[in-house]
């Protein structure tokens, strides 16, 4: 694409973010108004074929995969810019949450963890290894939707690896043993770098640490681990088995898919959240960290009467009463249903849920526990900020007429609608 064709197209606004061979920037696509990001390949990197051709081929792996918690490719220009134009991810990378969080509350941990798992094995179902799974590839948006990234050095199965003979890639303290010492690889190594990010999730710390690289690799091709119920008693035994099993040295002996981690991950939640819970929790955890700004607040319409006509003071009646008949026919919706079932042994206990979240337990009773965490953290991914607040509000009107039962004006300050 010419030069003045992309500025005519893209205002560019900041940089984001920069890795080892591309630097981010945020940007304005003005003919559909949307912001975008842009990584561009830094100036060192374009004469190098290899590099040139893995970044291409990041572009169009990543184009191929539609998939709510994997980040969209919109766009690719080749020479002499070499920039990707794919979907803003307006939140924050998993690095930064564990940074400044340490150890995530578990609740927390696991519904990030779930979504994520549910993008890889997407890829993995299309013969796809990520090959650089780790935190700053995982990106959180406001309304708690992760998103994975960067399938800059993903390989599958059809295509000839563009890595030179000895030539290592990855990061080194996100290395499954066997990409370390530079064996043929399988889903089964991204499910050690997803082990090393379960880990750092749920303690704050990396299972292999040195301050050296070669000696981190050392570790993690020879060392044990210290169990991360050591360094964080609040996470559930099974949680702890399944990174365990994550890490195992031996590819044989972890997870054959990623969908057996997330039917797992999943029973700890045992049906006790919804999708928009889920997603609320995620978001007003990271909104309490500070990471991110809360989202903007649902509009609420207010209904008055024009004072000077009798009539339409009638109306005014009318459309209120069918205002609440409505609220109150949403409310039975989502509150009419049957207890949730007591949680397995080892589940994360309801009250991680915060009180704030809309959605305690609201899944029928009648579908079994593993079908409906995994169903409800399916559909999570589709929900919308409009939705997550839609139910917040709901909750909201929900407390405020069992409190106050005549109460009949749902009032925000913001926009007036004058019934005539
Ligand atoms: N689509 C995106 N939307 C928002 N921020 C992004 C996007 N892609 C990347 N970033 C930010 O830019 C940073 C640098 O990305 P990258 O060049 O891939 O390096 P790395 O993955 O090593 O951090 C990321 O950590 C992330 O915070
Ligand atoms: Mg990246």
């Amino acid at each position: 694409m010419p030069i003045q064709q992309i500025k005519d197209e893209y205002d560019m606004l900041e940089e984001i973010g920069s890795g080892g061979m591309a630097t981010v920037h945020k940007a304005m696509q003005k003919s559909l108004k949307r912001p975008v990001a842009i990584k561009e390949l830094k100036k060192s990197y374009r004469s190098d074929e290899q590099i040139v051709k893995r970044f291409e081929r990041e572009s169009i792996v990543a184009a191929s995969l539609q998939h709510e918690n994997i980040v969209h490719i919109y766009d690719y220009w080749k020479r002499p810019h070499f920039c990707i134009v794919m979907e803003y991810v307006d939140g924050a990378n998993l690095a930064d949450v564990i940074a400044k969080a340490g150890a995530l509350p578990p609740d927390v941990a696991v519904m990030i963890a779930i979504q994520a798992c549910s993008a890889l094995e997407y890829a993995h179902m299309r013969g796809l290894i990520h090959r650089d799974i780790k935190p700053s590839n995982i990106m959180i948006k406001r309304n708690g939707e992760v998103k994975l990234m960067d399938f800059g050095i993903a390989h599958t199965r059809d295509l000839e690896a563009l890595t030179l003979p000895g030539t290592l890639i990855g990061t080194p303290a996100y290395m499954s043993p066997e990409q370390i010492v530079g064996q043929s690889l399988d889903i089964r190594s991204d499910i050690f770098s997803f082990g090393i990010v379960l880990y750092e999730l749920f303690t704050g710390m990396k299972p292999f640490f040195d301050e050296e690289t070669r000696a981190v690799s050392a570790k993690i091709v020879n060392d044990p681990f210290i169990s991360p119920r050591s360094i964080n008693s609040s996470i559930p035994r099974s949680v702890q088995r399944v990174i365990k099993k994550c890490l195992r040295k031996k590819p044989a002996k972890r997870f054959g898919s990623m969908l057996e981690i997330e039917q797992k991950l999943g029973k700890q939640l045992a049906g006790r959240t919804t999708k928009a819970a889920s997603l609320l929790r995620i978001s007003e955890y990271l909104v309490s960290l500070n990471v991110i700004e809360p989202l903007p607040e649902q509009e609420t319409l207010v209904i008055t009467a024009k004072p000077s006509r009798r009539s339409s003071r009638f109306k005014q009646a009318l459309a209120s009463g069918a205002l609440l008949l409505a609220f109150a026919g949403g409310g039975a919706y989502y509150y009419h249903v049957k207890p949730m079932p007591p949680a397995p042994d080892g589940a994360i206990p309801v009250s991680a849920v915060p009180v704030s979240s809309p959605l305690p337990a609201t899944q029928p009773a009648t579908t079994p526990a593993s079908a409906r965490t995994t169903d409800a953290v399916a559909s999570a991914q589709t929900a919308t900020p409009a939705s997550l607040h839609k139910a917040s509000s709901e909750k909201k009107s929900e407390t405020s007429r069992a409190g106050k039962k005549k109460k009949t004006t749902v009032k925000k300050k913001k926009r007036k609608i004058t019934a005539s």
